[in-house]
């Protein structure tokens, strides 16, 4: 089982596609364990995208990821980074495949709707950003069983 943090960036709030996008990771089976709306800073902007922060796009982005709410969530699954990176589809929504998230509701390379950590190791440093493990609310999810089988997990 795999944790990883996702954000509903400035452009998912304010094109009302929260419901869709959250849709999708409930319909595939992942398990949304904590969800937070926030308004980045840019001192979060700068921790969260450090290894951005000298890219010659990072201002457009930090004044992007501060202009309104973003939602955070933390997903749990099976191979949950890879399935999650899987469904938003490539970086840019003009090259993402139809099907995926941003290849469905985005045209752009930086309003690409949803943000997903790209690895483990990503995500357990992204997690924390957002996170205290106070509010990550575990619980038994009772249509585990028809998911998939047993011996999967
Ligand atoms: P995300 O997956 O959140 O990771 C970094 C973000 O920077 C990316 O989504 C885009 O929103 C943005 N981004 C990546 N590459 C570019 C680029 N070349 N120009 C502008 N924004 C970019």
């Amino acid at each position: 089982m795999q944790r990883t943090l996702v954000l509903l960036k400035p452009d998912c709030v304010q094109r009302r596609l929260m419901g869709k996008v959250i849709g999708r990771f409930e319909e595939k089976g992942l398990s949304i364990i904590a969800m937070k709306m926030i308004r980045v800073t840019p001192d979060l902007a700068r921790q969260h995208y450090a290894e951005h922060v000298e890219k010659p796009f990072y201002p457009s982005l930090e004044e992007f990821i501060t202009s309104a709410p973003i939602v955070a969530l933390a997903v749990d699954g099976l191979e949950a980074v890879n399935v999650v990176r899987e469904m938003l589809g490539a970086t840019s929504g003009l090259k993402a495949a139809p099907g995926t998230i941003r290849g469905d509701y985005s045209s752009s390379r930086q309003m690409n709707l949803v943000h997903a950590s790209d690895s483990e190791e990503s995500a357990k440093r992204e997690l924390e950003l957002y996170f205290n493990e106070s509010d990550y609310c575990d619980y038994e999810h009772v249509a585990a069983s028809f998911l998939r089988a047993i011996d999967e997990s």
